[in-house]
């Protein structure tokens, strides 16, 4: 999905169905010039939108550093929630977060 503004390219946000009831979000970006005027947010409120339009979707998942505070704030503010916790060796430690959103 591409976000754009007065017909400009401000942001993108893929999907893909992992299972009959999970879609997986990711590569969510808004334009760096862009970024804290609600665009995130909005390209998010109409990912979730479409994807739960599709049938038998039950639940909406996504990956986040842990540390990536204005992503995990993004999506803690529209529901999703935590539901593991791993670390990766092998990228210097950063813990990722497992994030789902049911609906
Ligand atoms: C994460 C990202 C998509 C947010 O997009 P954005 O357009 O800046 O976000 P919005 O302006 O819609 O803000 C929505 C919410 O996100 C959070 N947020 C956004 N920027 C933030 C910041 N700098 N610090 C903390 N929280 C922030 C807030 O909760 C905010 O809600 P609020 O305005 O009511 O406080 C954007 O920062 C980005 O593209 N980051 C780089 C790529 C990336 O890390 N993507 C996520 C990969 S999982």
């Amino acid at each position: 999905m591409a976000l754009r503004v007065d017909n400009v390219p401000r942001g993108i946000a893929c999907y893909t169905r992992r299972s009959t009831d999970t879609v997986h979000l990711g590569r969510i970006l808004v334009d760096p010039q862009a970024r804290g005027l609600g665009l995130g947010r909005s390209l998010v409120e109409h990912l979730v939108k479409h994807v739960t339009a599709l049938s038998d979707v039950r639940r909406v998942t996504l990956n986040v550093y842990e540390h990536n505070n204005p992503a995990v704030n993004l999506y803690s503010a529209l529901g999703f929630v935590v539901t593991e916790t791993v670390v990766a060796s092998s990228i210097d430690g950063w813990a990722t977060l497992r994030m789902q959103l049911a609906v």
